[in-house]
């Protein structure tokens, strides 16, 4: 096992004081193609993965791997443009650490997307799907190993894993703004392949309404470590079995950058109530 410590910890977060003076409160993970966020930042300070001491790099076209740290939409945001995936054989305590980070440096609610296939059938390609709750199919969890009291409990409660304040206030934005923000739960898997037919089928009885590769990890460690988590999913492609035809990357990335507007605006007007 991979374990991060709080000394782990402290060396990233000195590492990014180093480079900055600015003091993030709200932290921003952006999934597949959605990065394009940061380009909305002033007097921005970018910080490569690499250069951070303990952070991983991400490998997947799409995700570009630097720390963004500036001012948006009138708060000071540090937001990941790229994350970390347990497909690309990091193991979930890795995929977790710069949720750790953003913590100490002390941010006290963040905001995931990601792309994810549509499991309700009544979802279409591009529309923005609120996560209201998750289904961690990973089989795997950040938190296994010594628990670490200076960073949560044990056993930290799930039971509102992303914010209904947050929530209610993406809601609020998405019908001044004119859309239909869809409301559902996400499932997480571990992936790369693609799921099967009959494995959107299972996930549907299951009760999931969007399956994706990511968030469930980094969403744990946040509640872990008391942050509020507000979570948005692309409905980048119908998942598996659904249409007469197959999945692929390229895919997930034109429905991204097709929507990328509508998702843009629907992230601003939510940040400056978070
Ligand atoms: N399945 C899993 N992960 C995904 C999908 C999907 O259909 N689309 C985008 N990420």
């Amino acid at each position: 096992m991979n374990q991060l410590t709080v000394s782990h910890i402290n060396e990233a977060v000195e590492y990014i004081r180093s480079q900055t003076a600015d003091r993030p409160e709200v932290g921003l993970i952006m999934g597949s193609g959605l990065g394009v966020l940061g380009d909305y930042m002033t007097d921005v300070t970018v910080i490569p993965y690499h250069e951070i001491p303990h952070f991983p790099v991400s490998t997947v076209e799409g995700h570009a791997g630097e720390l963004l740290i500036g001012a948006l939409a009138n708060r000071t945001v540090i937001l990941m443009r790229g994350r970390f995936h347990m497909y690309e054989g990091y193991g979930p305590e890795l995929t977790a650490f710069p949720v750790r980070v953003m913590k100490a440096l002390g941010v006290q609610s963040i905001v995931v997307t990601n792309a994810a296939g549509g499991i309700d059938t009544g979802f279409g390609t591009g529309d923005l799907m609120l996560i209201t709750d998750h289904i961690n199919l990973t089989g795997r969890n950040p938190l296994i190993g010594p628990n670490d009291d200076e960073l949560g409990p044990r056993f930290p409660d799930m039971s509102e894993a992303y914010s209904k304040r947050l929530r209610q206030i993406a809601l609020d934005q998405a019908a001044a703004q004119g859309f239909e923000l869809r409301s559902g739960v996400y499932v997480g898997l571990q992936g790369p392949s693609y799921e099967t037919p009959a494995e959107i089928r299972m996930l549907r009885i299951l009760g999931a309404d969007a399956v994706g590769m990511s968030t469930v990890a980094e969403v744990i460690a946040a509640r872990h470590s008391g942050m509020e988590v507000l979570g948005i999913s692309c409905i980048s492609n119908m998942a598996a079995g659904i249409l007469d035809q197959p999945l692929s990357h390229v895919e997930v990335m034109e429905t991204t950058e097709r929507v990328k507007t509508k998702f843009l605006n629907l992230v601003l007007a939510v940040i400056p109530q978070i």
